[in-house]
Protein backbone atom coordinates (compact mmCIF):
# COMPACT_ATOMS: atom_id res chain seq x y z
CA UNK A 1 0.00 0.00 0.00
CA UNK A 2 1.45 3.32 -0.58
CA UNK A 3 2.06 5.14 2.38
CA UNK A 4 1.77 9.24 2.88
CA UNK A 5 3.19 11.83 2.04
CA UNK A 6 5.86 14.02 3.94
CA UNK A 7 6.47 17.96 3.18
CA UNK A 8 9.43 19.32 5.05
CA UNK A 9 9.37 23.12 5.36
CA UNK A 10 13.41 24.73 5.81
CA UNK A 11 12.80 28.35 7.17
CA UNK A 12 16.31 30.26 7.00
CA UNK A 13 17.15 28.13 3.59
CA UNK A 14 19.19 30.45 2.07
CA UNK A 15 21.28 31.07 5.35
CA UNK A 16 24.66 29.58 6.46
CA UNK A 17 23.88 26.42 7.76
CA UNK A 18 21.15 25.63 5.68
CA UNK A 19 23.72 26.32 2.98
CA UNK A 20 26.16 24.52 4.50
CA UNK A 21 24.53 21.38 6.00
CA UNK A 22 20.79 21.43 5.98
CA UNK A 23 20.21 20.93 2.24
CA UNK A 24 22.74 18.12 1.92
CA UNK A 25 20.95 16.54 4.77
CA UNK A 26 17.63 16.49 2.89
CA UNK A 27 19.07 15.49 -0.23
CA UNK A 28 20.67 12.73 1.76
CA UNK A 29 17.40 11.89 3.37
CA UNK A 30 15.87 11.95 -0.41
CA UNK A 31 18.18 9.14 -1.08
CA UNK A 32 18.00 6.82 1.41
CA UNK A 33 14.20 7.23 1.52
CA UNK A 34 13.09 7.56 -2.12
CA UNK A 35 10.98 4.95 -3.26
CA UNK A 36 10.61 3.37 -0.05
CA UNK A 37 7.15 4.18 1.28
CA UNK A 38 6.27 7.81 2.10
CA UNK A 39 6.86 10.26 -0.70
CA UNK A 40 8.51 13.34 0.14
CA UNK A 41 8.79 17.25 -0.81
CA UNK A 42 11.07 20.32 0.06
CA UNK A 43 9.90 23.59 0.56
CA UNK A 44 12.51 26.49 1.50
CA UNK A 45 11.16 30.01 2.96
CA UNK A 46 13.50 32.75 4.20
CA UNK A 47 13.11 36.33 4.18
CA UNK A 48 15.02 36.49 0.82
CA UNK A 49 13.03 37.93 -1.81
CA UNK A 50 11.37 35.24 -4.11
CA UNK A 51 13.44 35.17 -7.07
CA UNK A 52 16.56 35.80 -5.31
CA UNK A 53 15.66 32.99 -3.48
CA UNK A 54 15.26 30.81 -5.93
CA UNK A 55 18.41 31.49 -7.90
CA UNK A 56 20.51 31.10 -4.45
CA UNK A 57 18.65 27.16 -3.94
CA UNK A 58 19.08 26.30 -7.70
CA UNK A 59 23.18 26.95 -6.43
CA UNK A 60 22.89 25.33 -3.84
CA UNK A 61 21.18 21.86 -4.76
CA UNK A 62 23.34 22.30 -8.25
CA UNK A 63 26.40 21.80 -5.93
CA UNK A 64 24.68 18.99 -3.36
CA UNK A 65 27.77 15.82 -3.71
CA UNK A 66 26.70 12.70 -4.08
CA UNK A 67 26.94 9.74 -0.79
CA UNK A 68 30.44 7.78 -1.62
CA UNK A 69 27.82 5.00 -1.84
CA UNK A 70 25.60 5.67 -4.35
CA UNK A 71 26.38 5.08 -7.89
CA UNK A 72 26.89 8.31 -9.84
CA UNK A 73 24.26 7.53 -12.43
CA UNK A 74 21.73 6.37 -9.80
CA UNK A 75 22.93 9.50 -7.65
CA UNK A 76 22.38 11.99 -10.87
CA UNK A 77 18.99 10.74 -11.17
CA UNK A 78 17.75 11.39 -7.40
CA UNK A 79 19.59 14.91 -7.46
CA UNK A 80 17.60 15.58 -10.68
CA UNK A 81 14.50 14.25 -8.92
CA UNK A 82 15.11 16.26 -5.25
CA UNK A 83 15.88 19.73 -7.49
CA UNK A 84 11.89 18.64 -9.35
CA UNK A 85 10.56 18.23 -5.88
CA UNK A 86 12.51 21.34 -4.02
CA UNK A 87 10.84 25.23 -4.18
CA UNK A 88 11.45 28.50 -2.74
CA UNK A 89 9.04 31.28 -1.58
CA UNK A 90 9.71 34.37 0.19
CA UNK A 91 8.47 34.44 3.86
CA UNK A 92 7.21 37.50 5.08
CA UNK A 93 3.69 37.93 6.45
CA UNK A 94 1.06 36.20 7.55
CA UNK A 95 -0.52 35.96 4.52
CA UNK A 96 2.97 34.58 3.34
CA UNK A 97 2.01 31.62 5.23
CA UNK A 98 -1.06 31.18 4.12
CA UNK A 99 0.69 30.53 0.48
CA UNK A 100 3.01 28.62 2.09
CA UNK A 101 0.04 26.20 3.15
CA UNK A 102 -1.01 26.43 -0.38
CA UNK A 103 1.83 24.95 -1.61
CA UNK A 104 1.96 22.34 0.35
CA UNK A 105 -2.17 21.50 -0.06
CA UNK A 106 -1.08 22.03 -4.02
CA UNK A 107 1.91 19.46 -3.57
CA UNK A 108 -0.17 16.78 -1.71
CA UNK A 109 -3.16 17.24 -4.69
CA UNK A 110 -0.37 16.89 -6.86
CA UNK A 111 0.93 13.06 -5.40
CA UNK A 112 -2.35 12.57 -4.65
CA UNK A 113 -1.59 10.53 -1.61
CA UNK A 114 -3.11 11.03 2.50
CA UNK A 115 -0.86 13.65 3.98
CA UNK A 116 1.81 11.72 6.65
CA UNK A 117 3.42 14.78 8.43
CA UNK A 118 5.35 18.02 8.32
CA UNK A 119 8.95 19.35 9.10
CA UNK A 120 9.25 22.48 10.17
CA UNK A 121 13.01 23.18 10.28
CA UNK A 122 13.77 26.05 11.89
CA UNK A 123 17.06 27.36 11.00
CA UNK A 124 16.65 31.02 12.20
CA UNK A 125 17.65 33.41 15.14
CA UNK A 126 16.21 32.45 18.43
CA UNK A 127 14.36 36.21 18.80
CA UNK A 128 12.28 34.91 15.27
CA UNK A 129 10.74 32.03 16.98
CA UNK A 130 7.70 33.61 18.44
CA UNK A 131 6.77 35.14 15.09
CA UNK A 132 6.95 31.90 12.75
CA UNK A 133 5.89 29.62 15.34
CA UNK A 134 2.29 31.90 15.81
CA UNK A 135 1.99 31.59 11.83
CA UNK A 136 2.47 27.76 11.19
CA UNK A 137 0.38 27.02 14.41
CA UNK A 138 -2.39 29.23 12.74
CA UNK A 139 -1.48 28.51 9.33
CA UNK A 140 0.29 25.41 8.44
CA UNK A 141 -0.33 22.92 10.58
CA UNK A 142 -1.34 19.59 9.05
CA UNK A 143 -4.33 18.15 8.18
CA UNK A 144 -5.90 16.29 11.02
CA UNK A 145 -4.46 12.72 11.55
CA UNK A 146 -0.88 13.90 10.00
CA UNK A 147 1.76 14.75 12.56
CA UNK A 148 3.64 17.67 12.87
CA UNK A 149 7.66 17.75 13.56
CA UNK A 150 9.42 21.45 14.52
CA UNK A 151 13.18 21.24 14.08
CA UNK A 152 14.43 24.28 16.61
CA UNK A 153 18.57 25.08 16.83
CA UNK A 154 20.34 26.57 19.66
CA UNK A 155 20.67 29.02 21.48
CA UNK A 156 18.11 27.87 23.69
CA UNK A 157 18.37 30.32 26.14
CA UNK A 158 21.08 32.33 27.76
CA UNK A 159 20.46 31.02 31.72
CA UNK A 160 17.77 29.13 33.35
CA UNK A 161 15.71 32.15 33.40
CA UNK A 162 15.30 32.77 29.50
CA UNK A 163 15.57 29.60 28.90
CA UNK A 164 12.39 29.03 30.42
CA UNK A 165 10.83 32.10 28.76
CA UNK A 166 11.84 30.61 25.41
CA UNK A 167 10.15 26.87 26.23
CA UNK A 168 7.16 28.67 27.47
CA UNK A 169 6.66 30.89 24.32
CA UNK A 170 7.67 27.38 22.40
CA UNK A 171 4.88 25.58 24.73
CA UNK A 172 1.95 27.85 24.00
CA UNK A 173 2.06 26.99 20.39
CA UNK A 174 3.38 23.24 20.05
CA UNK A 175 3.43 20.10 22.09
CA UNK A 176 6.34 18.74 23.83
CA UNK A 177 5.91 15.71 21.56
CA UNK A 178 6.05 17.92 18.47
CA UNK A 179 9.40 19.89 19.58
CA UNK A 180 13.08 18.64 18.51
CA UNK A 181 15.79 20.69 19.83
CA UNK A 182 19.02 19.89 17.87
CA UNK A 183 22.40 19.47 19.42
CA UNK A 184 24.33 18.54 16.34
CA UNK A 185 26.86 17.16 18.86
CA UNK A 186 24.18 14.06 18.80
CA UNK A 187 24.34 13.78 15.34
CA UNK A 188 27.88 13.20 15.51
CA UNK A 189 28.54 9.52 14.77
CA UNK A 190 31.05 8.65 17.59
CA UNK A 191 28.68 10.28 19.53
CA UNK A 192 25.85 8.75 18.47
CA UNK A 193 27.77 5.17 18.97
CA UNK A 194 28.17 5.89 23.10
CA UNK A 195 24.84 4.67 24.03
CA UNK A 196 24.58 1.33 21.36
CA UNK A 197 28.56 0.53 22.59
CA UNK A 198 27.39 0.67 26.15
CA UNK A 199 24.79 -1.63 25.29
CA UNK A 200 26.54 -3.82 22.99
CA UNK A 201 29.10 -4.44 25.97
CA UNK A 202 27.16 -4.72 28.62
CA UNK A 203 28.36 -7.99 29.85
CA UNK A 204 32.25 -6.49 29.41
CA UNK A 205 31.26 -3.34 31.21
CA UNK A 206 29.08 -4.13 33.70
CA UNK A 207 31.76 -4.12 36.49
CA UNK A 208 34.11 -1.77 34.61
CA UNK A 209 31.97 1.21 34.27
CA UNK A 210 32.05 2.88 38.02
CA UNK A 211 34.24 4.81 40.24
CA UNK A 212 35.91 1.50 41.16
CA UNK A 213 37.60 1.19 37.92
CA UNK A 214 37.19 4.26 36.14
CA UNK A 215 39.90 7.09 36.72
CA UNK A 216 38.43 10.24 35.19
CA UNK A 217 36.53 10.84 32.19
CA UNK A 218 37.54 13.61 29.63
CA UNK A 219 34.90 15.53 27.33
CA UNK A 220 37.41 17.82 25.15
CA UNK A 221 36.65 19.76 22.55
CA UNK A 222 39.65 22.04 20.56
CA UNK A 223 39.05 24.52 17.76
CA UNK A 224 41.78 26.44 16.15
CA UNK A 225 39.14 28.39 14.54
CA UNK A 226 38.75 32.03 16.77
CA UNK A 227 35.79 34.13 16.89
CA UNK A 228 36.63 36.59 14.34
CA UNK A 229 33.49 37.35 12.59
CA UNK A 230 31.31 36.40 15.20
CA UNK A 231 31.77 38.34 18.37
CA UNK A 232 28.56 40.20 18.67
CA UNK A 233 27.27 36.80 19.41
CA UNK A 234 30.14 35.07 21.34
CA UNK A 235 30.41 38.46 22.75
CA UNK A 236 27.53 37.52 24.43
CA UNK A 237 27.90 34.07 25.44
CA UNK A 238 31.17 32.48 25.59
CA UNK A 239 32.56 29.38 26.02
CA UNK A 240 30.53 27.41 28.52
CA UNK A 241 27.20 28.80 26.81
CA UNK A 242 28.26 27.86 23.83
CA UNK A 243 29.99 24.22 23.77
CA UNK A 244 30.05 23.06 27.70
CA UNK A 245 26.18 23.49 28.50
CA UNK A 246 25.05 21.79 25.50
CA UNK A 247 27.52 19.50 23.60
CA UNK A 248 29.69 18.95 26.11
CA UNK A 249 26.72 18.47 28.99
CA UNK A 250 25.17 16.05 26.61
CA UNK A 251 28.21 13.92 26.26
CA UNK A 252 28.49 13.48 29.70
CA UNK A 253 25.25 12.72 30.45
CA UNK A 254 25.41 9.71 27.83
CA UNK A 255 28.19 8.58 29.64
CA UNK A 256 27.10 8.61 33.38
CA UNK A 257 23.67 7.73 32.49
CA UNK A 258 22.09 4.48 33.51
CA UNK A 259 21.69 2.31 30.68
CA UNK A 260 17.70 1.70 29.75
CA UNK A 261 17.06 -1.79 29.17
CA UNK A 262 16.01 -0.85 25.93
CA UNK A 263 18.14 1.86 24.52
CA UNK A 264 15.90 2.59 21.75
CA UNK A 265 13.10 3.88 23.78
CA UNK A 266 13.16 7.32 23.41
CA UNK A 267 10.78 7.60 26.70
CA UNK A 268 13.21 5.37 28.70
CA UNK A 269 16.71 6.95 27.42
CA UNK A 270 15.60 10.28 27.98
CA UNK A 271 14.31 9.23 31.26
CA UNK A 272 17.24 8.22 32.84
CA UNK A 273 19.20 11.16 30.73
CA UNK A 274 17.47 13.58 32.83
CA UNK A 275 18.09 11.31 36.21
CA UNK A 276 22.16 11.97 34.97
CA UNK A 277 21.32 15.77 35.13
CA UNK A 278 20.16 15.45 38.30
CA UNK A 279 22.73 13.95 39.99
CA UNK A 280 25.28 16.61 38.56
CA UNK A 281 26.59 18.31 41.98
CA UNK A 282 26.42 22.09 41.72
CA UNK A 283 29.60 23.89 40.83
CA UNK A 284 31.51 26.00 42.78
CA UNK A 285 33.47 29.27 41.16
CA UNK A 286 36.51 26.71 41.78
CA UNK A 287 35.59 24.13 39.42
CA UNK A 288 36.47 26.01 36.61
CA UNK A 289 39.62 27.95 35.05
CA UNK A 290 38.94 30.63 32.69
CA UNK A 291 40.89 31.86 29.64
CA UNK A 292 41.10 33.84 26.66
CA UNK A 293 42.65 34.21 23.66
CA UNK A 294 44.52 37.62 23.34
CA UNK A 295 43.82 38.82 20.30
CA UNK A 296 39.74 38.63 21.47
CA UNK A 297 39.14 41.80 23.02
CA UNK A 298 40.74 44.12 20.12
CA UNK A 299 38.18 41.78 17.93
CA UNK A 300 35.18 43.01 20.00
CA UNK A 301 36.39 46.68 19.91
CA UNK A 302 36.61 46.27 16.15
CA UNK A 303 33.72 44.39 15.31
CA UNK A 304 31.48 45.98 17.77
CA UNK A 305 33.12 48.99 18.06
CA UNK A 306 34.25 49.82 21.30
CA UNK A 307 36.26 52.19 22.99
CA UNK A 308 40.18 51.14 23.29
CA UNK A 309 40.11 50.81 26.77
CA UNK A 310 37.56 48.19 26.06
CA UNK A 311 38.84 44.25 27.52
CA UNK A 312 36.12 41.85 27.29
CA UNK A 313 35.42 39.24 30.36
CA UNK A 314 33.80 36.77 28.02
CA UNK A 315 35.75 33.32 28.17
CA UNK A 316 36.98 31.66 25.25
CA UNK A 317 38.54 28.74 26.96
CA UNK A 318 37.44 27.02 30.01
CA UNK A 319 38.31 23.60 32.04
CA UNK A 320 35.28 22.44 34.30
CA UNK A 321 35.65 19.56 36.59
CA UNK A 322 32.03 17.77 37.38
CA UNK A 323 30.71 15.42 39.46
CA UNK A 324 28.11 13.37 39.04
CA UNK A 325 26.62 12.42 42.93
CA UNK A 326 25.46 8.63 42.63
CA UNK A 327 27.24 5.61 44.17
CA UNK A 328 28.30 4.81 40.82
CA UNK A 329 30.58 7.88 40.28
CA UNK A 330 30.96 8.85 43.50
CA UNK A 331 34.15 10.85 43.28
CA UNK A 332 34.78 10.42 39.38
CA UNK A 333 36.34 13.79 37.79
CA UNK A 334 34.56 14.20 34.46
CA UNK A 335 36.40 16.88 32.89
CA UNK A 336 34.91 19.26 30.33
CA UNK A 337 37.19 21.68 28.36
CA UNK A 338 37.01 23.46 25.14
CA UNK A 339 38.25 26.35 23.81
CA UNK A 340 38.78 28.66 20.59
CA UNK A 341 41.78 29.60 19.31
CA UNK A 342 44.03 26.39 20.13
CA UNK A 343 46.81 24.21 19.33
CA UNK A 344 44.69 21.62 17.27
CA UNK A 345 41.04 20.97 16.17
CA UNK A 346 39.98 17.89 17.67
CA UNK A 347 36.88 16.33 20.04
CA UNK A 348 37.12 13.53 21.63
CA UNK A 349 35.98 11.10 24.91
CA UNK A 350 38.15 9.38 26.91
CA UNK A 351 37.28 7.22 29.68
CA UNK A 352 40.67 6.49 31.37
CA UNK A 353 40.34 3.41 34.07
CA UNK A 354 42.32 2.96 37.09
CA UNK A 355 45.45 1.10 36.10
CA UNK A 356 47.83 -0.78 39.22
CA UNK A 357 50.69 -1.05 37.97
CA UNK A 358 51.39 2.80 37.00
CA UNK A 359 50.40 6.17 39.30
CA UNK A 360 48.18 7.86 36.75
CA UNK A 361 46.23 9.05 39.29
CA UNK A 362 49.00 11.92 40.63
CA UNK A 363 50.06 13.18 37.53
CA UNK A 364 49.11 15.77 35.50
CA UNK A 365 46.93 15.47 33.08
CA UNK A 366 47.38 14.41 29.54
CA UNK A 367 51.63 14.51 30.93
CA UNK A 368 51.26 11.03 32.30
CA UNK A 369 54.53 9.19 31.39
CA UNK A 370 52.53 6.92 29.07
CA UNK A 371 56.11 4.66 28.35
CA UNK A 372 55.90 3.35 32.29
CA UNK A 373 52.56 1.68 31.94
CA UNK A 374 49.51 0.61 29.45
CA UNK A 375 47.09 3.31 30.14
CA UNK A 376 43.70 1.14 29.90
CA UNK A 377 41.23 3.64 28.22
CA UNK A 378 38.00 3.82 25.94
CA UNK A 379 38.12 6.86 23.53
CA UNK A 380 35.05 7.69 21.29
CA UNK A 381 36.83 10.02 19.03
CA UNK A 382 34.96 12.86 17.65
CA UNK A 383 36.60 13.56 14.51
CA UNK A 384 39.45 15.97 13.29
CA UNK A 385 42.95 15.44 14.59
CA UNK A 386 45.14 12.82 14.35
CA UNK A 387 42.36 10.63 13.05
CA UNK A 388 40.57 12.71 10.81
CA UNK A 389 37.36 11.20 11.02
CA UNK A 390 35.13 9.63 13.90
CA UNK A 391 36.16 6.35 15.68
CA UNK A 392 35.77 4.00 18.39
CA UNK A 393 39.05 2.75 20.40
CA UNK A 394 39.12 0.20 23.28
CA UNK A 395 42.60 -0.33 24.78
CA UNK A 396 44.05 -3.92 23.55
CA UNK A 397 44.47 -4.88 27.81
CA UNK A 398 40.85 -4.03 28.38
CA UNK A 399 38.91 -6.06 26.73
CA UNK A 400 37.77 -6.93 22.97
CA UNK A 401 34.28 -4.89 22.22
CA UNK A 402 31.47 -5.27 20.36
CA UNK A 403 30.47 -2.76 18.21
CA UNK A 404 27.20 -2.99 16.10
CA UNK A 405 27.33 -5.08 13.43
CA UNK A 406 25.71 -2.77 10.85
CA UNK A 407 27.72 0.73 9.62
CA UNK A 408 31.24 0.14 11.88
CA UNK A 409 34.29 -1.31 10.69
CA UNK A 410 37.68 -2.89 12.21
CA UNK A 411 40.18 0.84 11.49
CA UNK A 412 42.83 0.18 9.50
CA UNK A 413 46.45 0.49 11.04
CA UNK A 414 48.38 3.94 10.57
CA UNK A 415 52.08 2.81 10.81
CA UNK A 416 53.78 5.46 13.37
CA UNK A 417 50.56 7.60 14.69
CA UNK A 418 50.10 7.28 18.33
CA UNK A 419 47.27 8.74 19.96
CA UNK A 420 47.08 9.27 23.55
CA UNK A 421 50.71 8.08 24.07
CA UNK A 422 49.99 4.65 22.59
CA UNK A 423 50.52 3.14 19.10
CA UNK A 424 47.17 2.84 17.04
CA UNK A 425 48.17 -0.89 17.40
CA UNK A 426 47.43 -1.28 21.25
CA UNK A 427 43.66 -0.03 20.37
CA UNK A 428 41.03 -2.47 18.62
CA UNK A 429 40.38 0.50 16.76
CA UNK A 430 36.57 1.17 14.92
CA UNK A 431 35.70 3.67 12.53
CA UNK A 432 32.15 4.47 10.31
CA UNK A 433 31.96 2.50 7.13
CA UNK A 434 30.29 5.47 5.80
CA UNK A 435 30.94 8.82 7.23
CA UNK A 436 27.94 10.94 7.33
CA UNK A 437 27.88 14.33 8.59
CA UNK A 438 25.97 14.89 12.20
CA UNK A 439 23.04 17.04 10.66
CA UNK A 440 22.31 14.68 7.70
CA UNK A 441 22.37 11.82 11.17
CA UNK A 442 20.02 13.78 12.85
CA UNK A 443 17.26 14.61 9.93
CA UNK A 444 17.20 10.99 9.15
CA UNK A 445 16.28 10.59 12.76
CA UNK A 446 13.86 13.39 12.73
CA UNK A 447 11.98 11.65 10.05
CA UNK A 448 12.24 8.42 11.42
CA UNK A 449 11.05 9.89 15.15
CA UNK A 450 14.06 9.23 16.63
CA UNK A 451 13.19 11.60 19.46
CA UNK A 452 15.75 10.00 22.47
CA UNK A 453 18.35 12.04 19.96
CA UNK A 454 16.98 15.66 20.42
CA UNK A 455 16.77 17.81 23.70
CA UNK A 456 13.35 17.61 25.28
CA UNK A 457 12.33 20.81 27.35
CA UNK A 458 12.67 18.82 30.84
CA UNK A 459 16.22 18.14 30.29
CA UNK A 460 17.01 21.65 28.77
CA UNK A 461 16.05 23.52 31.96
CA UNK A 462 17.62 20.91 33.72
CA UNK A 463 21.18 21.32 32.33
CA UNK A 464 20.53 25.53 32.75
CA UNK A 465 19.69 24.56 36.24
CA UNK A 466 23.27 23.03 36.75
CA UNK A 467 25.03 25.65 34.57
CA UNK A 468 23.24 28.64 35.50
CA UNK A 469 24.62 29.41 39.24
CA UNK A 470 28.28 28.59 38.26
CA UNK A 471 27.89 31.42 35.49
CA UNK A 472 26.50 34.12 37.35
CA UNK A 473 29.40 33.24 39.65
CA UNK A 474 31.92 34.21 37.09
CA UNK A 475 30.29 36.79 35.48
CA UNK A 476 32.47 38.98 37.01
CA UNK A 477 35.93 36.79 36.72
CA UNK A 478 38.70 37.84 34.31
CA UNK A 479 39.79 35.78 32.43
CA UNK A 480 43.79 34.48 32.12
CA UNK A 481 44.94 35.68 28.79
CA UNK A 482 46.62 32.74 26.02
CA UNK A 483 48.61 33.70 23.31
CA UNK A 484 46.36 31.43 20.92
CA UNK A 485 47.51 29.38 17.86
CA UNK A 486 50.29 26.70 18.56
CA UNK A 487 51.78 27.67 21.26
CA UNK A 488 48.91 26.54 23.34
CA UNK A 489 50.58 22.38 23.88
CA UNK A 490 50.01 22.52 27.61
CA UNK A 491 46.77 25.01 27.91
CA UNK A 492 45.17 21.20 28.53
CA UNK A 493 47.84 20.47 31.61
CA UNK A 494 45.28 20.54 34.57
CA UNK A 495 46.20 18.82 37.82
CA UNK A 496 44.19 18.33 41.23
CA UNK A 497 45.04 19.68 44.27
CA UNK A 498 42.82 18.84 47.18
CA UNK A 499 39.83 17.62 44.76
CA UNK A 500 39.76 20.95 42.53
CA UNK A 501 40.76 21.32 39.04
CA UNK A 502 43.93 23.58 38.76
CA UNK A 503 45.84 25.29 35.90
CA UNK A 504 49.32 23.55 36.23
CA UNK A 505 52.81 24.98 36.56
CA UNK A 506 53.04 25.08 32.83
CA UNK A 507 49.74 26.38 31.97
CA UNK A 508 50.69 29.20 34.09
CA UNK A 509 53.98 30.13 32.16
CA UNK A 510 51.42 30.12 29.61
CA UNK A 511 48.40 32.07 30.87
CA UNK A 512 48.86 35.73 31.73
CA UNK A 513 46.60 37.43 34.13
CA UNK A 514 44.19 39.10 32.23
CA UNK A 515 43.93 43.70 31.67
CA UNK A 516 40.64 43.57 33.58
CA UNK A 517 37.40 45.60 32.19
C1 LIG B 1 28.74 25.28 17.65
C2 LIG B 1 29.34 26.49 18.32
O1 LIG B 1 27.59 24.88 18.33
O2 LIG B 1 29.66 24.23 17.63
C3 LIG B 1 30.62 26.89 17.62
O3 LIG B 1 28.43 27.58 18.29
C4 LIG B 1 31.55 25.71 17.51
O4 LIG B 1 31.26 27.95 18.29
C5 LIG B 1 30.84 24.51 16.90
O5 LIG B 1 32.64 26.07 16.70
C6 LIG B 1 31.69 23.26 16.88
O6 LIG B 1 31.05 22.29 16.10
P1 LIG B 1 31.83 21.45 15.01
O7 LIG B 1 30.78 20.57 14.42
O8 LIG B 1 32.39 22.43 14.03
O9 LIG B 1 32.87 20.71 15.76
Amino acid sequence: ALQGHVSVILLGATGDLARKYLWQGLFQLYVDEAGKGHSLSFHGSALTATRQGQELLAQVLDGLACPTDVAPDRCAALKGQFQQLSQYRSLKTAEDYVALNGDIEAQLQHVGRREAGRIFYFSVPPFAYGDIARHINGSCRPRPGAWLRVVLEKPFGHDLLSAQELAAGLGSFFQEEEMYRVDHYLGKQAVAQILPFRDQNRKALDGLWNRRHVERVEIVLKETLDAEGRTSFYEEYGVIRDVLQNHLTEILTLVAMELPRNISSAEAVLGHKLQAFRALRGLQKGSAVLGQYEAYSQQVRGELQRPASFHSRTPTFAGVLVHVDNLRWEGVPFILMSGKALDERVGYVRVLFKNQACCVQDEPLWAVDQSRCLPRQIVFYIGHGLLGGPAVLVSRNLFRPLLPSRGWKEMEGRPGLRLFGRPLSDYYAYSPVREQDAYSVLISRIFHRRKESFITTENLLASWVFWTPLLDSLAQEIPRLYPGGAENGHLLDFEFSGGQLAFSQQQLAQLVPGPGP
